[in-house]
């Protein structure tokens, strides 16, 4: 099963793709993590990338859609994938139609998850995440069962995005209403959009996209 999450920032995509990975054994495919990856590495793209994402637009098409077109071919990618964070911008949806369609392979549903503006900003910043395997928590919303102490690694370091300031999730959220939002008629269209209410609780949102892939019949 080859799936999207959309949503705008905060939104509970990678928190779902996360759980969604584990349930049904797809890759998850977050190009935000792999843009980061990139940063920290210092490679060409990350130097492209860093100021870009700090200051809340988008990285250009281009890079993007490459950066996805390799990611897809890799062996992991073979059972089913969850795009979380791509496409983003009507061309990158374009773009990955045609890369798809090269490789003999389709989206089976893409999940929208409707949040309101207003949670967003508590959301990003009550955000954490395990510096060694990545888990996502929030203070709130989403403790570790032990304080201080990471539920699936056992790790004690955590770590917060440098793009989780309230100016910069300002600029990330009229992005994604600018350049994002169109994807949804998009989808629409092709019949594969499937909406869930990312305003209920973890658990709930959970239960909500299993009811819409259940719905897929296989
Ligand atoms: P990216 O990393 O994709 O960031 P984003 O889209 O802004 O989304 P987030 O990761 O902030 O939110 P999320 O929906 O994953 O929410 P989460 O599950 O963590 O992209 C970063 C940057 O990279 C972009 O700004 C751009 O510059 C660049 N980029 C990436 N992809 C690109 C592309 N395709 N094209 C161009 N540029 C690109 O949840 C948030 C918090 O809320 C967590 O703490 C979680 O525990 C909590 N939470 C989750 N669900 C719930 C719930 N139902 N109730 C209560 N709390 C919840
Ligand atoms: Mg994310």
């Amino acid at each position: 099963m080859n799936l999207v999450l959309l949503g705008p920032p905060g939104a509970g995509k990678g928190t779902q793709a996360q759980r969604l990975a584990e349930s049904d054994g797809l890759v998850q495919l977050s190009t935000g993590d792999m843009l980061r990856a990139a940063v920290a590495s210092d490679s060409e793209i990350g130097r492209i990338a860093k100021p870009i994402i700090e200051a809340g637009r988008l990285v250009p098409d281009d890079v993007m859609v490459a950066m996805i077109d390799r990611r897809i071919d890799e062996p992991d990618c073979a059972n089913g994938f969850i795009l979380d964070g791509f496409p983003r911008t009507l061309a990158q949806a374009e773009a990955l139609d045609d890369v798809l369609r090269r490789k003999s392979r389709r989206l089976d549903a893409v999940i929208e998850m409707a949040v309101d503006d207003g949670v967003l900003v508590e959301r990003i910043s009550g955000r954490f995440s395990c510096a060694n395997c990545g888990a996502g928590y929030h203070r709130q919303f989403r403790p570790t069962a032990e304080e201080g102490v990471c539920d699936r690694c056992g790790s004690t370091e955590f770590k917060q995005r440098p793009d989780d300031n309230e100016e910069t999730v300002k600029t990330r959220l009229a992005a994604y209403h600018a350049q994002t939002e169109p994807l949804l008629p998009y989808y629409r269209d092709r019949g594969v959009l499937k909406t869930v209410n990312g305003m209920a609780a973890i658990d709930e949102v959970t239960a909500q996209i299993d009811t819409a892939l259940g719905t897929l019949g296989g």
